[in-house]
């Protein structure tokens, strides 16, 4: 495993002279970000050595290094689900060969059905800590020499990264929420029930991914911050059928919000 994620590191830096210290991962229906970036280099997934295959509608599966405003950065566009039949080992690959190639601080997007009765759809949801409901872990087997065998989990989504998101929304006047994500394997969105479950278990929304590349980044010191763009709702009286092309139409709605969070986030960071 690490060879492999050594070989694809090296394959990259010899066809790339982009050294980003950025990573971002655009996820369903989220690749407005990517066409902000300058692209100078992109590559198909299916180009990139020991790199999975992405299949899931609605993400063309791209590596991508450019600039965005005046900083280098590597976006992902397309990630890879548990519940397309990848392993965790695969799900979290690109994270891995991020760390190779000298990523500090990741950014990451997703789609996510809210269950915090303050929610609507179409918020964007400040991802402040997470409950890993996958049933795989990422950090399962030997240990990997990227970090402890046990890794402290009390801050993984860098409160830093937090307030300077806070600030530049404010500043923006776009409203943000904040909240608690919950990753599920899926491919099925909730019951009411479960909806109901995982609000009691103190998640203010659900989706399906992730969590794994995040616990990942975390074990390789890469700090982390994320947004979920909450598409449909599980609060009790409100929950209406979901649609993975509905879910795409409400996230497609805001992104460009999400976009201008993130572009100033990586302006301002070092
Ligand atoms: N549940 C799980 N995943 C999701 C949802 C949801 O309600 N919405 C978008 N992704």
């Amino acid at each position: 495993m690490l060879e492999q994620i050594k070989e694809t590191a090296a394959w990259i830096k010899a066809h790339t002279q982009m050294r980003p210290h950025t990573a971002i991962i655009l996820g369903t229906g989220l690749g407005h970000l990517a066409e902000e970036i300058e692209i100078v280099d992109e590559f198909a997934y299916k180009d990139i050595p020991n790199f999975p295959v992405s299949t899931v509608e609605g993400h063309s599966g791209k590596l991508i290094f450019g600039r965005l405003g005046d900083k280098n950065v590597m976006a992902l566009q397309g990630r890879f689900h548990y519940y397309e039949g990848y392993n965790m080992k695969q799900v979290t690959f690109p994270v891995r060969v991020m760390y190779e190639l000298g990523i500090k601080t990741l950014f990451v997007s997703n789609a996510a059905g809210g269950m915090n009765p303050d929610f609507k759809i179409g918020d964007l949801m400040l991802i402040t800590d997470h409950i890993n409901f996958m049933p795989e872990h990422p950090l399962h087997g030997p240990n990997f020499p990227t970090g402890p065998r046990f890794p402290d989990m009390h801050e993984v989504y860098d409160h830093k990264l937090l307030d300077m998101a806070r600030s530049i929304a404010k500043e923006k006047g776009i409203r943000t929420v904040e909240g608690v994500y919950l990753a599920t394997q899926g491919p099925t969105y909730e019951t009411p029930a479960e909806y109901k479950m995982y609000h009691t278990f103190g998640a203010d929304a659900v989706g399906m991914s992730t969590v794994p590349e995040v616990i990942v980044a975390h074990h390789c010191g890469i700090r982390t911050f994320g947004i979920s763009i909450i598409t449909d709702l599980g609060i009790e009286g409100q929950i209406v059928e979901v649609s993975h092309e509905e879910v795409q139409r409400a996230a497609n709605a805001v992104q460009p919000l999400m976009a201008e969070i993130f572009r100033e986030m990586v302006h301002r960071i070092d």
